[in-house]
């Protein structure tokens, strides 16, 4: 309830006490429609404002609920998984033949890889969430971090015989974070792999304007689909279907790119055709 007090004893006191009483505003008798006009105003504006804070406060629990419960679950799961193997070679379930539970060890490791990741990329989003964004900015090139994060990446595309390509002036010299560049370009790298196909490609491009740069990473992989796009950059949002059931990962990496890009002030946009390919496009303004 706005309570908006209307009196003809009309003083500054008097004002200050109905404000200090809980009354939104304070209307003076004899008063013009123009100045209840205002007055109105007024209040439908604190009613907005009240409103939209009660709400983003909500949505920000809401939000930050999901998130840890999403969390927790995807920390529980290897851990569960690590344990169930661990306990099946301590009971020798599998027999004496030690090369039997080779495969235990294997999914284990799997799984432990899987959560260091996860932990990775939880570090990364605390890091942007956390610090005060691109505080780091310096000269950097953005073509040698490019490079490092194919190197980086490489033994994924050996194994899936994914060639990738690098088409970028000799030098591209931006002030900016070059923590943050190198986390866009290994996520961006590494989701081109890990969704292509075999004996797939990777396209790199990074081209610079009077006032942009931009880097396009393009594949020929399994694609995304229209409907699917809007899942795309949410935490842990990952998008479930045959192609993608044996292939695993967190679902933050796009999150935390997206979130560095707008701290930079850029855009990033996703063109895709399933089956063809997809193409991630990163702007960054200069
Ligand atoms: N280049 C791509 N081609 C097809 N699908 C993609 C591509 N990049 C991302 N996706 C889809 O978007 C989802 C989210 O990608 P994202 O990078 O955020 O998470 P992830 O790769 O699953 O895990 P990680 O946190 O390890 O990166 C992926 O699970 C995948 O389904
Ligand atoms: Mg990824």
């Amino acid at each position: 309830m706005f309570v908006v007090m209307i009196t003809s004893y009309a003083s500054l006191e008097l004002a200050v006490k109905a404000t200090h009483d809980g009354a939104v505003d304070f209307i003076p008798k004899p008063f013009t429609p123009l100045e209840l006009k205002s007055s109105l105003e007024t209040i439908a504006k604190q009613i907005y404002l009240k409103r939209m804070a009660r709400d983003m406060k909500q949505e920000g629990k809401q939000i930050r609920f999901q998130f840890l419960s999403v969390l927790s679950h995807e920390l529980k799961a290897p851990l569960n998984a690590v344990e169930g193997y661990l306990n099946m070679i301590k009971d020798r379930q599998l027999g004496s033949n030690l090369s039997d539970y080779d495969e235990l060890v294997d999914r284990s490791l799997k799984r432990l890889t899987g959560m260091r990741n996860l932990i990775f990329d939880l570090l990364d989003l605390t890091k942007i969430e956390s610090g005060k964004p691109s505080q780091k900015s310096e000269n950097t090139d953005l073509v040698t971090i490019t490079r490092n994060a194919i190197d980086t990446m490489m033994p994924f595309a050996i194994q899936k015989e994914v060639e990738i390509s690098l088409n970028s002036p000799e030098k591209v010299e931006k002030f900016l974070d070059p923590e943050e560049m190198e986390i866009i370009l290994n996520n961006l790298i590494s989701n081109a792999i890990k969704y292509n196909r075999q004996k797939g490609t990777v396209d790199i491009d990074i081209r610079v304007a009077k006032a942009k740069t931009t880097i396009i990473v393009e594949d020929s992989g399994i694609g995304i689909s229209q409907e699917d796009k809007a899942k795309l950059f949410k935490d842990f949002s990952r998008i479930k279907n045959p192609k993608t059931r044996n292939i695993s990962g967190s679902g933050l990496g796009l999150s935390i790119v997206k979130k560095i890009v707008e701290l930079n002030n850029g855009t990033i946009k996703v063109e895709s055709e399933p089956d063809k390919g997809t193409v991630f496009t990163v702007t960054l303004p200069v």
